[in-house]
Formats: structure tokens, sequence, C-alpha cells
């Protein structure tokens, strides 16, 4: 790979793609070139890119000439059809869809986790779901203070994590709503302004959905954690941006609150919001667009012998999802610095 890389993001025009951009040109990512891939239907947009007017491209086989790095985001079917001949041709895909995360040849990765598993991989890297990523990086500086062994999270999901249009819907209810209109549902089944769903992604034979499986199992391999055990409930909530999640966990060794505060607020990308005698935690209008998850409300869990309980609220378009992707690339090109 050349020392500044020429980089594509597939869904450039996305609830996530256009944060991409936001965030390689807030971050001051170094790059020759930046290539905005979407569908037919929006070849020919223009969007900015530090001071530049950039042309949307319409994606193709051909599109990943010459490019180093492809942030894929543009769903599992398009990740499957072009990720495996992008990195064929040489590009590295770092990919926010479902399609690979399980996939055991692909590492599953959140840089602050486990970013030696970058290191391992074969052209693909996959980009974890945005409610594991923000739980994980609550729990994860638990675990290394006192060994995670399961948990119970519900799970309170923005409308951004739909896409862009997940966003129009919850507007355009609140707005109808208001000025007596009519609400138009198209995204979700039931009416989300105002109301909550207990239902994110398809359901499975057992009841739970797919959205609630990710959390057990990408948990279990981002933290080589194969016997961790998780229940979870998935919930769509009328916020624009950012994920919130309860979680009570429990700990193979005796806990303290005082000595999980100090796990939370020392851990990089994870800050310490826990004043309730000041009615101060996380809340998703004080995280949206904010690098950092928060965690509060943190406190004794009365079922679970060695428990606690918490609150984790961080960005799902950022750190969930475009964010980690750019720190992943990030991670790959300080090793390249180094060597
Ligand atoms: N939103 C989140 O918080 C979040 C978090 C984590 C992961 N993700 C994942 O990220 C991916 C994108 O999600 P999103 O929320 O950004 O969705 P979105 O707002 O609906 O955007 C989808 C993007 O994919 C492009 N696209 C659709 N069909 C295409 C095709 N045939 N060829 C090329 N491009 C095509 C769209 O381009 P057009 O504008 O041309 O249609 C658009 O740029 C999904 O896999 C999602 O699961 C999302």
């Amino acid at each position: 790979m050349t020392k500044t890389p020429k980089v594509a993001i597939v869904g450039a025009t996305g609830a996530v793609g256009e944060e991409m951009r936001l965030c390689l040109e807030e971050r001051n990512f170094p790059l020759e070139s930046l290539t905005l891939l979407a569908s037919a239907r929006s070849a020919g947009k223009k969007m900015s890119f530090r001071g530049e007017e950039l042309t949307v491209k319409e994606l193709t086989h051909d599109s990943f000439e010459g490019i180093d790095i492809a942030l894929f985001s543009a769903g599992g079917g398009i990740s499957l059809t072009y990720g495996p001949s992008a990195a064929a041709a040489g590009c590295m895909v770092i990919d926010n869809s479902s399609a690979f995360r399980m996939d055991p040849e692909i590492p599953l990765v959140v840089p602050e986790i486990n970013p030696d598993a970058a290191f391992t991989h074969q052209g693909i890297i996959a980009n974890p779901n945005c409610s594991t990523i923000i739980t994980l990086m609550g729990l994860y500086p638990l675990h290394l203070a006192f060994g995670l062994k399961s948990i119970i999270a519900s799970t309170y999901q923005a409308v951004s994590g739909s896409g862009a249009k997940g966003i129009i819907e919850l507007e355009q209810q609140a707005r109808a709503w208001a000025e007596g209109g009519e609400m138009i549902q198209e995204v979700y089944p039931h009416q989300i302004a105002f109301n909550l769903l207990p239902h994110v992604d398809a359901f499975l034979e057992d009841g739970y959905t797919k959205e609630e499986m990710k959390m057990l199992n990408e948990g279990r391999k981002i933290m080589s954690l194969p016997n961790l055990k998780v229940t979870c409930t998935c919930v769509r909530v009328p916020v624009f941006r950012a994920h919130s999640i309860s979680v009570s966990a429990e700990f193979e060794r005796p806990v303290s609150v005082e000595a999980a505060r100090q796990a939370i607020a020392s851990f990089a990308g994870t800050e310490l919001v826990d004043d309730p005698a000041n009615l101060k935690y996380p809340m998703p209008l004080d995280y949206s667009e904010k690098i950092d998850c928060g965690v509060g409300r943190i406190r004794k869990d009365h079922v679970f012998e060695n428990g606690l309980a918490l609150w984790v609220t961080g960005d799902q378009v950022w750190k969930g999802a475009a964010l980690n992707a750019i720190q992943i690339a990030e991670l790959l090109g300080s090793k390249r610095q180094q060597t």
C-alpha cells in the first residue's frame, strides 16, 4: 500500500457514508484522494470534502482499481457482491455491514478492545454491530477489572440506526402529529413517533431478533470470551441519534462501584458521567457527534452475586459505525508507519 492511501467510501450518500466523509475530514486522515461511490440513483451528486467538490460515482466492479482502502457502508448485499473482489484487487476493505462479521477468517475489530485482531486480516476487516460496540465500550474496562461472565441488556436504539430513511420517518411523523396531518409509515411496522418498538431487525425462530443475537455472537468474538452469556432485548426509540444500553453484568470476581468507576474513567474512548446527585448521566442528546461513549448509573446489581448495573450511551453513527471504521484504518496506518 502506498504511504498516503487512495480511499473510497461505498454508500457515500447514506447515513453512515456521509459521516465517514465528515470523520475523514475532521480527523485529518492522510489520504491522496477520496472517491465517493453509491448507486446509479446518486451518481452525479456533488459533495464537499476539504474544500473541494467531489462527484458521486456509480459503484461498479471496476470502482476499486487503484484504490487502497474501501470503507463499505451500503448494506450486506453490496458488501458480499463487491467486497471480496475489491480485496482480491489489493484494496483493504473495512466493512460496516453484518456480511462478514462472524466469518472466523475475518477480524471483527474495536480498536480500543482488540486492536491486534486487525493485523490478522486477509484483505477484509469487519466493523461490529453498533449497539454491540457501544455496550462493549462500557463493559470491556469492567471485564479487565473483574472478569465478565454474563450480561442482561436492553437497548434504546435511535432511528438513524435504520439509515437516512429512519430519520425522515420520525421527523415526518412528529411534524404530522403537531400539525394534525397524516403520519406516513414506511420504514417501521408501527408508528415510531411517541412510541417504542421492541423490535430491531428480523425475528428468529426462538423469539429473539437478529440484532439481539449480534450482542451475544459479536461480543464473544471481539472479547475472545466464547462462554459469555448474553440475553438482550433491542428496542427502537423515537430518538434521532445515539444509542443507549441498560446493562446488568455478572463478573467472576467481587466488584466495587468505586473500582468500576475508576476502570471506566481510565479507559480510552469511554468517559464517566456518573453523578446522580447533580442529575448527571449520559443521554443521547449529549452524545450525538461525540467520539467517546458515556457510562453512568453504575451501581451494585441486586440480582447477580458479583454484579453491576450500568447505563452506556454512544453515537452509533460515529463510534458504532463511521468513526470505528476510520479508527481501524488509522490503526493499520500507524503500524505501517512504524515498520
Ligand atoms: N445507520 C447506522 O447507525 C449504522 C450503524 C452501523 C452499521 N450500519 C450499517 O451500515 C450500512 C449502511 O447503513 P446506512 O444507515 O448508512 O444506510 P442508508 O442511509 O440507507 O444508506 C445506504 C447507502 O448505500 C447505498 N446503496 C444502496 N444500494 C446501492 C447499490 N445498489 N449500489 C451502491 N450503493 C448502494 C446508498 O446509495 P443511494 O443514495 O444511491 O441509494 C446509500 O449511500 C448498513 O449495512 C447498515 O447495517 C449502519
